[in-house]
């Protein structure tokens, strides 16, 4: 280790101890103060993109975000949903575009998130929120879809995040979002 690191460690440390507590605090007081008199975050400039907003929830995200303005970026391996939803945000006055990509591939993550960098822009906040139930208990579902339940709803947020992240940190603007279900707090019951 270089001496250097042997400093920078405890700074780091406390720095990170002091956003923590920064962050918890302001999420305190926030959590006194009734939503509507909350400032709202201004997203008209950003650039979202949504995975599995081909259906149900992304549709509904790629919806709400085309009102505050933003323009929205739809991808799912259903081309035909997403397409649809394109033509709902258009109706709407928004401007959205639509990509088929199988999010638990990680090639096909990278190759389309350069395509949306070229049509699009940089995105700036990531939702990542195609998933998948298997909807079956542990003994009774095969393998292959414990593979692409893992693949789908979690291997594929590091390709994503991969694939968006430089962008994002080099200009200090942007979010991740996941989405996930509560159902995870659930014990199994056989
Ligand atoms: N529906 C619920 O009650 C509920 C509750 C809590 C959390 N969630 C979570 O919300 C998210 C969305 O759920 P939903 O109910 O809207 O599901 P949905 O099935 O309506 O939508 C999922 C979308 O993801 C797409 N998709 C599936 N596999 C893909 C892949 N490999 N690559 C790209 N796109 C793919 C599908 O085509 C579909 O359009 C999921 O992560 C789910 O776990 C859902």
């Amino acid at each position: 280790m270089q001496p250097i690191e042997y400093v920078f460690i405890p700074f780091s440390f406390l720095w990170y101890l002091f956003l923590i507590l920064w962050h918890a605090l302001i999420g305190l007081i926030f959590a006194f103060i009734p939503y509507a008199l909350l400032p709202k975050k201004d997203v008209s400039k950003d650039i979202v993109l949504v995975t599995g907003g081909g259906s149900g929830f992304g549709r509904l995200f790629a919806l709400e975000f085309t009102k505050l303005g933003s323009t929205v970026v739809i991808w799912d391996i259903n081309l035909t949903g997403a397409e649809n939803v394109v033509k709902e945000c258009q109706e709407l006055g928004g401007k959205a575009f639509a990509y088929k990509v199988d999010v638990s591939n990680s090639e096909n993550v990278y190759k389309t998130a350069d395509d949306v960098r070229k049509d699009v822009g940089d995105v700036t906040i990531l939702i990542n929120n195609a998933g998948v139930v298997a909807g079956r208990y542990l003994l009774d579902a095969p393998d292959h879809l414990i593979h692409k339940t893992l693949d789908i709803n979690i291997k594929s947020h590091f390709w994503t995040v991969k694939a968006f992240a430089r962008s994002i940190l080099d200009n200090n603007h942007g979010h991740f979002v996941t989405i996930a279900s509560m159902a995870v707090t659930m014990e199994a019951h056989k």
